[in-house]
């Protein structure tokens, strides 16, 4: 992959990974007010954006050097404590989510709704930290 594009995906990702945060807020506030039909639609929105923004990042991480985050003192821990959370909630929401959307195709609301009670907040921790990890290793350190 050319230079080009390895300095283009992390943004492209980015954008996705705040698309999707935008669906999830939207979607949870849908189902509060009792809007199945728009919880629905913002909830495939969330997940086909993510998806979309997962094909990116592995894409990204497989041809690119790994990218040195240059903050130094205080701000070094803090970084790592928020990558490493952030890795690890994303890999355990994975299969998570893959759930929350089975039941809830499948029309089992009851099941769908226990689980989701738990992904939903670890998701949102995931986008927030994703994006905050962004903007430290690419735009406040630099
Ligand atoms: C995959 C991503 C999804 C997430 C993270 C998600 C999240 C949630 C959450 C957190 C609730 C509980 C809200 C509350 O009571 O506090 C909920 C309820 C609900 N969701 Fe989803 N949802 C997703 C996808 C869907 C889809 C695709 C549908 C429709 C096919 C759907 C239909 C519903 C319905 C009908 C309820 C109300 C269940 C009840 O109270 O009996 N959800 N969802």
């Amino acid at each position: 992959m050319g230079m080009d594009t390895a300095n283009t995906l992390p943004h492209v990702t980015a954008i996705l990974n705040a698309t999707a945060l935008g669906f999830l807020v939207a979607g949870f506030t849908f189902i509060r007010a009792g809007r199945r039909d728009l919880h629905k639609r913002a909830m495939l929105g969330a997940v086909a954006t993510s998806a979309l923004f997962l094909v990116f990042y592995l894409l990204y991480h497989f041809t690119a050097p790994i990218f040195v985050f240059r903050g130094t003192g205080t701000v070094r821990p803090i970084y790592y404590v928020l990558l490493i959370s952030h890795v690890v909630l994303a890999a355990a929401v994975t299969p998570m989510v893959a759930v929350v959307l089975f039941r809830a195709l499948r029309g089992t609301f009851d099941s769908h709704r226990r689980i989701a009670r738990w992904t939903l907040p670890i998701w949102l921790y995931v986008s927030v930290t994703g994006i905050i990890v962004y903007l430290m290793l690419y735009h406040l350190y630099i």
